[in-house]
């Protein structure tokens, strides 16, 4: 597996365990002490959809998508920048999310959307990552084994 491939994993698997922990508490009534209790939902839902089933999605679609259709992935370079992208997003929009059900300042305006684009931008590089790879060129053939004693 690439490199890129296993840092989507690993922040799908640490997500995950983010999302389900916080599950159980907003059900145990941990957060309830919250001034907008529904952020703290929408973090959970977010953690758990952007973190745990996009970035899985990520992780498993560079690796075998190109498999698939047969294909050499157009760029490892790009797969690389997102997830960066989407690091960087999902940390921003759960922070926001969460800081914002305990204050009165506006910050699904000032962290939510700016990180919100910022991951949005990811989903875009790995579109357009995704659609060059399957109307690129197959890989070259692999050589022919050699005679048995040559
Ligand atoms: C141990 C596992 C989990 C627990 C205990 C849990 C618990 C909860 C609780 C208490 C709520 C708030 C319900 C409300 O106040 O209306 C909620 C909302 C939500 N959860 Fe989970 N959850 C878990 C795992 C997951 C997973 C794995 C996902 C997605 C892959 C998920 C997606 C959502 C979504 C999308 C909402 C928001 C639903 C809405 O806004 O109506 N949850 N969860
Ligand atoms: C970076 C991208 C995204 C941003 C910034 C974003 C932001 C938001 C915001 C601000 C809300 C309303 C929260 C509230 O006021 O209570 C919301 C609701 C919701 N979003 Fe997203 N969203 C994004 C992507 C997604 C994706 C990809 C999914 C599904 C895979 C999703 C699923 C939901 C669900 C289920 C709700 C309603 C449940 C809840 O949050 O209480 N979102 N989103």
């Amino acid at each position: 597996m690439s490199s890129s491939v296993i840092g989507f994993i690993r922040a799908s698997l640490i997500s995950l365990l983010v999302g389900v922990v916080m599950g159980v508490l907003i059900a145990a009534g941990v957060f309830s002490g919250a001034c907008k209790p529904q952020l703290i939902t929408s973090a959970h839902a977010h953690v758990n959809l952007l973190g745990f089933m996009a970035m899985l999605i990520f992780g498993v679609g560079y690796h075998i998508l190109p498999r698939f259709s047969g294909k050499t992935l157009y760029s490892e370079g790009l797969a690389t920048a997102q997830l960066w992208l989407n690091l960087v997003g999902l940390v921003g929009v759960f922070t926001g999310l969460v800081a914002g059900a305990y204050t009165d300042k506006d910050l699904l305006l000032y962290m939510v959307a700016p990180f919100g684009a910022v991951y949005a931008l990811g989903a875009i590089v790995f579109t357009f990552n995704m659609l060059k790879t399957m109307g690129g060129p197959a890989p070259p053939p692999l050589a022919p084994p050699k005679p048995p004693g040559s």
